[in-house]
């Protein structure tokens, strides 16, 4: 059966798809179904995101199909950048200059406590499923290690003494925010 994953990243495309290749699915891109147009992400949360994109291609292209959004909530930042994650620094901006803004905000505040979260929304047969990961950790006070993306440099999970750029992806995998969702959101297919 064909299941749709609402993403224009190829990356995450190709990695889900190693990751679902023992169900009954096969996981098709927007490309592959014509859809190329950016879907609007106007939700206050990352479930509301998750869920708006899956409803779109759900509804316009009458498909089953799944989408993911992660965040990262900084407690000093009252959650902050949450569903900004990705345009934290602004509208035109690069994971350097949001790693930038967050370490301002947080200079010279104790509490470094934050979190990752991935939140991914199944539209299977017009019903709507979601899964969630989170991975527990703190703000580091200066970058550290060149592996991973995004806010990789300054998050160190909790029990670890390196950050998730100082990990190899296999070592993220297995303890991260995508890695849990996944996780669920996979177990729940085998099943399906
Ligand atoms: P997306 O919803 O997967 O596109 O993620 C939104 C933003 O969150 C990205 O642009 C990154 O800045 C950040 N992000 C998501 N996942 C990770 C991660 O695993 N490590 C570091 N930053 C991440």
């Amino acid at each position: 059966m064909d299941l749709v994953f609402a993403t224009h990243n190829t990356n995450k495309l190709k990695e889900i798809q190693t990751l679902l290749k023992n169900t009954q699915f096969n996981i098709k891109g927007l490309q592959q179904i014509g859809c190329t147009e950016e879907i609007p992400e106007t939700g206050n949360t990352l479930e509301e995101n998750a869920l708006i994109k899956a409803r779109y291609v759900y509804k316009k292209y009458n498909i089953n199909c799944f989408s993911d959004d992660t965040g990262l909530e900084i407690d000093a930042l009252n959650g902050d950048p949450g569903v900004y994650s990705a345009r934290y620094a602004g509208d035109v901006c690069n994971a350097d200059d949001n790693i930038n803004k967050v370490l301002q905000n947080l200079n010279d505040v104790s509490n470094r406590t934050a979190r990752f979260k991935t939140v991914i929304a199944l539209i299977l047969e017009g019903k709507e499923f979601t899964f969630e990961g989170v991975v527990e950790g703190t703000i580091t006070s200066t970058r550290q290690g060149e592996k991973g993306f995004g806010y990789d440099p300054i998050f160190k999970p909790n029990g670890y003494s390196l950050t998730f750029a100082e990990m190899s992806l296999e070592e993220k995998n297995k303890i991260s925010h995508r890695g849990k969702a996944t996780e669920k959101f996979s177990a729940f297919l085998k099943n399906s």
